[in-house]
């Protein structure tokens, strides 16, 4: 695990866009792993602006998100594929079919769970991987002390992670208490994982992160000290050094 301060936010936003961007030019059948959250707000602005000044076909693209709040409903503003829409989907040449979240509702939610993992696996892996991580070392909604070997379930949301959420909701009362989440195992499956950390908030866990030597399962990010390709990217205020 790799670790780069390149200063501030905007330039790290700037990596990761550019990372995805490459990606797909590369490998135009790309399967891109994507984040929400605040940290991927300014990713996908920059990773617009990348689209629409360089021409680049989409078509063969497939994505895959991490996470969706349980039982909540899609159209919602707060909802996971509402961020996505808001932020990329709507300003880039890419069809509803091109683009997957976990399955969010009670029925069938298993066999919807081992369908998506399936998915994310058929023909090749995710090429990259976007993770942001919580205060709490948290990949997705994996929270501390979920077994590596974890694939996409539905899971309970610290208080934590509830209350850094809370800032999206009108209250927290209204933060969901669940989160239907790609694995830890799903998570690791993918060829390469870039992991985006930015502001003071999250210096701790990110130096946490840089002075481990081996993985534990309290701190779920460190499963990644076990990946063969992954980089972590921080502005000043969240470097680990
Ligand atoms: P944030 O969320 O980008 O809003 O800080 C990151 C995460 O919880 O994974």
């Amino acid at each position: 695990m790799d670790f780069i301060n390149l200063g501030n936010a905007k330039l790290a936003a700037q990596y990761a866009a550019i990372e995805l961007f490459r990606t797909i030019q590369s490998t135009p059948q790309s399967k891109l792993g994507l984040a929400t959250g605040g940290t991927m707000e300014p990713v996908y602005a920059e990773l617009v602006k990348l689209i629409q000044t360089n021409p680049i076909d989409l078509s063969d693209i497939q994505t895959f998100n991490l996470d969706e709040y349980y039982e909540l409903d899609r159209e919602s503003t707060q909802s996971y594929l509402y961020y996505m829409k808001h932020h990329l989907f709507d300003h880039i040449d890419i069809q509803p079919e091109q683009y997957y979240f976990p399955d969010n509702d009670a029925e069938n939610l298993d066999a919807d769970n081992k369908a998506y993992d399936t998915l994310i696996m058929q023909n090749h892996p995710i090429n990259l991987q976007l993770l942001g991580i919580g205060t709490n070392g948290h990949i997705g909604f994996n929270e501390p002390g979920t077994p590596f070997d974890s694939n996409t379930r539905m899971v309970d949301l610290t208080q934590e992670t509830i209350e850094a959420n809370a800032r999206f909701f009108d209250s927290i009362e209204e933060v969901p208490t669940k989160a239907v989440t790609m694995g830890i195992n799903t998570i690791l499956n993918s060829n390469r994982i870039l992991m985006l950390a930015t502001g003071e908030k999250k210096q701790p866990i990110i130096k946490q992160l840089y002075e481990m030597q081996y993985p534990d399962e309290t701190v779920p990010a460190s499963v990644l000290l076990n990946h063969p390709n992954v980089l972590v990217v921080t502005d000043n205020a969240a470097s680990p050094y």
